[in-house]
């Protein structure tokens, strides 16, 4: 059983992605949106969440862990790791990975606060290629736009654009979408930044890593079981999640 966490409803993101590229792949979703969002708080209470947002999988029966959510990868990705011992796969390393690939020089990174503020994504790049330029840029108002549905709004278009144009003039060529949220933004922001920059989607490169482990070590959970869990159920992630994913989500408490 595969255990996938994010801070909310954004890491669906993710099981979409799970979805496509490994169907039947068994997985129980935790959303820990009673005290979303994290993208705003300090490392020591990331890494409090996300070690109760493990301790909640392994408690379902979760054999291998991702974390969905670019925040708590960036913050307790490392710490997750060390301190438990089963296979977590967060986002930064394979997505930095996948981007120090591509990159003709010069990579963008957006994301939450806490993710920009971490350079997370920015050290993994320098160990990989340290030639590579690095721009970053946080992009707080993304996430509640998103969870509001206003994707194709004015002010939407304009926000992304004060974002994205300082990137676009510093002459970035690969683009890191550092956040749970924006690959449902993918098509408005290749807009802004330009057909020709490369973007790069945590959440793809994550489950390719995954299949990838799962492959190797003969493992593939295929048996189709989907379980979705959030900490406070009554709130709008049955809602979004369903719009998201294009199906019924069968949602229950956690209690962590
Ligand atoms: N899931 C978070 C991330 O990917 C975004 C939402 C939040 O701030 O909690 O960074």
């Amino acid at each position: 059983m595969i255990g996938i966490f994010d801070s909310g409803v954004g890491g669906l993101t993710v099981v979409k992605e799970l979805r496509r590229q490994l169907p039947g792949a068994s997985f129980i979703y935790l959303g820990d949106n009673a005290r979303t969002p994290y993208g705003n708080r300090s490392q020591d209470i990331i890494q409090k969440y996300s070690s109760d947002d493990v301790e909640f999988l392994i408690g379902k029966g979760a054999k291998v862990i991702v974390v969905a959510c670019n925040t708590a990868s960036a913050l307790a990705g490392e710490y997750l790791k060390q301190k438990y011992d089963l296979p977590i796969f967060e986002v930064i390393t394979p997505a930095a990975a996948a981007a120090s690939q591509v990159a003709i020089g010069h990579v963008g990174v957006i994301g939450t606060r806490g993710t920009i503020n971490s350079n997370a994504y920015g050290r993994q790049l320098q160990g990989l290629r340290p030639e590579l330029l690095i721009s970053s840029q946080a992009c707080p108002l993304l996430v509640p736009l998103v969870e509001e549905n206003l994707f194709n709004r004015a002010e939407t278009k304009m926000i992304l654009r004060s974002y994205l144009h300082p990137l676009k003039l510093k002459g970035v060529d690969t683009l890191i979408l550092g956040c749970t949220h924006y690959p449902l933004l993918k098509k408005h922001i290749q807009i802004k930044v330009g057909g020709q920059v490369k973007l790069i989607d945590p959440a793809e490169e994550v489950i390719k890593s995954l299949g990838e482990y799962l492959l190797a070590t003969k493992q593939n959970f295929g048996d189709g079981v989907a379980e979705f869990y959030a900490t406070d159920p009554d709130s709008r992630f049955k809602e979004i999640g369903e719009v998201w994913l294009q199906e019924e989500i069968d949602l229950q408490r956690a209690t962590l």
